[in-house]
């Protein structure tokens, strides 16, 4: 693609910057090609997702499990203060005065981030979510964000989501890159669908990696504020209290279905036969397990 082509939205515009798409009035490129050299701390924790897979999800249980569970203790800020995106503008001057333990989110590929990560400084989760549901859960979700052109129809989203036109670009080169260096970082892979289907193992997973030592009523309490159903009811977790010049509430709920194949509902035939073929071709060999249904138990995914 042309570098200098820009996609029309609403005042926001996708910019591709070498090989990414950045948001204008979002992103700034120069501040986002510093991140790479960022001087990482040990207590430092980047979760890295690809968009509508789990990102505020994972917000809200990695500040609750600082907060060893204290629902209060998170009331005063929103999920996006308290872990917030490092590539959005003005984040890198943040980041560097920051007290620790410094909690980030980011969606960007894996060649835009610290260098001193695959030197084992810091930690780093990876979010997988099945990509149809990412597909679907994005289409929606371009109708709320005003900074994200809306669709025409779901038959226009799935041609974008395919071509890698949208924020995120390719779902498939993301997790990809991410994985092949995962020996480089101290870094966790958790999927979407054993958080959906055991969240509390889930969260034991998370506080271990993280090296955090909660009693089972803390961690109960992480679980219990960081469900679905809950999370709905937390104005501060749930990003209804984002701008309204970012989010058009009106149009849709960040928290909108949360479950596993949403994807079943929303393509047809065709569509689900040509994602298999891409996906197949793509993914031979990946070794992490997908779950598209969610009447299907994992079987190795914990
Ligand atoms: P759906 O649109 O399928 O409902 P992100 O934060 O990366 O943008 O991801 C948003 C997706 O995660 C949305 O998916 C949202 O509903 C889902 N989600 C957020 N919190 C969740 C929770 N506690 N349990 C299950 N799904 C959650």
């Amino acid at each position: 693609m042309d570098p200098t082509e820009e996609h029309a939205s609403d005042g926001f515009k996708l910019v591709p910057h070498r090989g990414f798409n950045l948001i204008n009035g979002i992103h700034d490129p120069a501040e986002v090609d510093r991140i790479h050299g960022w001087d990482v701390r040990d207590s430092d924790v980047f979760v890295i997702t690809y968009p509508k897979s789990g990102t505020i999800w994972m917000q809200q249980i990695l500040r609750l499990i600082e907060a060893k569970g204290d629902i209060d203790a998170t009331r005063e800020e929103l999920n996006s203060d308290s872990v917030p995106w490092i590539e959005l503008i003005g984040k890198g001057k943040e980041f560097e005065e920051a007290p620790s333990p410094r909690l980030r989110v980011s969606h960007l590929q894996y060649k835009f981030m610290p260098l001193a990560l695959s030197q084992k400084k810091g930690k780093v989760i990876y979010v997988v979510r099945n990509p149809k549901d990412v597909l679907v859960s994005y289409f929606h979700f371009h109708k709320v964000a005003t900074m994200l052109e809306t669709p025409k129809d779901f038959n226009d989203f799935f041609e974008k989501f395919m071509r890698g036109d949208v924020y995120g670009n390719c779902w498939f080169e993301h997790i990809k890159m991410w994985h092949s260096h995962k020996d480089d970082m101290n870094i966790l892979f958790i999927t979407y669908e054993e958080m959906i289907q055991d969240l509390q193992t889930a969260v034991e997973k998370i506080s271990r990696f993280l090296g955090k030592q909660l009693t089972r009523d803390q961690l109960a309490s992480v679980v219990e504020h960081s469900t679905f159903r809950n999370m709905k009811r937390i104005p501060q977790a749930n990003y209804e209290l984002i701008s309204g010049e970012l989010l058009d509430h009106q149009k849709g709920s960040f928290m909108r279905k949360g479950t596993i194949g949403d994807w079943m509902s929303h393509f047809t035939v065709a569509q689900n036969e040509r994602f298999d073929k891409v996906f197949q071709e793509e993914m031979e060999g990946f070794p992490l397990p997908f779950i598209w249904d969610i009447r299907v138990k994992p079987s190795s995914s914990k």
